[in-house]
């Protein structure tokens, strides 16, 4: 085991992992952030989605030591305490969510996103869900509710 320390929305957390472990692993199983899921493990789903330094990236193919020194931001630090960010008011007016186990990792790729592209046209936000895989929605109600989030960051809505 190797002790790390690990930059986890705003707060440093010290753990021991072995070198094998990916950030996916220590984040649910050792942190108990669960609000991260794992739907693949191979780097397929984007489910496991975290930012690292202000990029959407799958924490499943990212091993846990190579992430010291990062800003490793998760889907419990999106929202400000208790109000939500306006990604995921969108996701939830617009019937974005169904299953939900997806959502986490769109409203991170959509944080992304909107962060670097406050406008994207629908063709750009259909690539940048390009490896954010969805059962249920059809995809159609996720693009509508980056829509919005999109012109309520940019405060037309
Ligand atoms: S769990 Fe990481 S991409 Fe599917
Ligand atoms: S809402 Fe179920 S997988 Fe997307």
């Amino acid at each position: 085991m190797q002790l790390i320390k690990l930059l986890i929305n705003g707060k440093e957390y010290e753990v021991a992992v072995k070198k094998n472990w990916t950030l996916l692993y220590v984040l649910r199983e050792v942190l108990d952030f669960t609000g991260t899921k794992c739907g693949c493990n191979t780097n397929d789903c984007g489910a496991c989605k975290v930012l690292i330094d202000g990029e959407a990236v799958n924490s499943c193919v990212v091993l846990a030591h190579k992430a010291e020194g990062k800003n490793i931001i998760t889907i419990e630090g999106i929202a400000e305490g208790s109000k939500l960010h306006p990604i995921q008011e969108a996701f939830i007016e617009t019937g974005a969510v169904q299953c939900g186990f997806c959502t986490p990792g769109m409203i991170i790729t959509t944080k992304a996103l909107l962060d670097q592209n406050p406008s994207p046209s629908r063709d750009e936000i259909v690539q940048a869900l390009d490896n954010n895989l969805c059962r249920c929605t059809g995809y159609v109600k996720i693009v509508e509710a980056i829509e919005l989030a999109a012109k309520r960051l940019r405060g037309e809505a």
